[in-house]
């Protein structure tokens, strides 16, 4: 056993962060959080109630409105937004293409990095995003980056999403890569960058077990 800490991991987009992060959790028997979970629900709250991103009166009045949880279903955790299950919506085209332009509104961010940092307080949590190792939570005890080159992301994604979606192709995959990672990389407020104090994971040769594995070794290392 290891003693409660906060393990926060950022990354690239489509290294493999998320299932990363989930098998992280449930070997140290750690909760986790999906802070991008709840820049997606955010998104789809405003987008259904057709409030711009740049309305910054109408988002600051509508935050009372908005309660965004989790609950694991059959193994998996779902998001609900007002306790409605929208795990897949948030999860579409729809949500995907216009996320980014939510969550570089600094208001929008602020109000979820507090609630980020409450969900934190009892320490011993595994939480993945852009900006937990460098805004959210720079005092975590674990700090991880993770990337890999931008063709081995855009060749898992693509594979991943041909499953559902014959028509994708590999050109397509490999520019909204590209176009997120300068998005996620260049937003004035809280980009995507490497903490000082954070280890490096590069997974362009690694599975998701291995990349797991490597991350839990190095926690047990410091803290046992
Ligand atoms: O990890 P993801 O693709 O589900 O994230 C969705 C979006 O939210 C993505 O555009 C980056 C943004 N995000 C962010 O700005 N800060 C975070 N901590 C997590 C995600």
């Amino acid at each position: 056993m290891i003693r409660d800490i906060i393990i926060a991991i950022d990354g690239h987009s489509g290294c493999g962060k998320s299932t990363t992060s989930k098998l992280v959790a449930e070997y140290f028997n750690y909760k986790y959080l999906d802070s991008g979970a709840m820049y997606r629900a955010i998104t789809l709250y405003f987008l259904r109630n057709k409030i711009s991103y740049d309305n910054e009166e109408l988002i600051k009045k509508n935050f009372d409105n908005i309660t965004i949880t989790f609950k694991y279903i059959d193994g998996y955790q779902n998001t609900f937004l007002n306790n409605e299950n929208v795990e897949r919506e948030i999860r579409g085209d729809k949500i995907s293409n216009n996320v980014s332009k939510y969550s570089s509104i600094s208001l929008i961010r602020e109000h979820l990095v507090s609630i980020q940092k409450e969900m934190g307080k009892r320490r011993k949590i595994v939480v993945e995003g852009r900006d937990i190792t460098t805004v959210v939570f720079p005092d975590a005890e674990v700090k991880i980056f993770m990337t890999a080159e931008i063709n081995v992301r855009a060749k898992r994604r693509f594979q991943d999403m041909k499953k559902n979606n014959p028509e994708v192709t590999y050109g397509d995959v490999l520019e909204n890569l590209s176009e997120r990672d300068n998005k996620d990389s260049n937003r004035k407020d809280s980009p995507l960058r490497v903490a000082d104090d954070a280890i490096v994971i590069d997974t362009s040769n690694l599975e998701i077990d291995e990349q797991a594995l490597k991350i839990i070794d190095i926690i047990k290392n410091k803290f046992s």
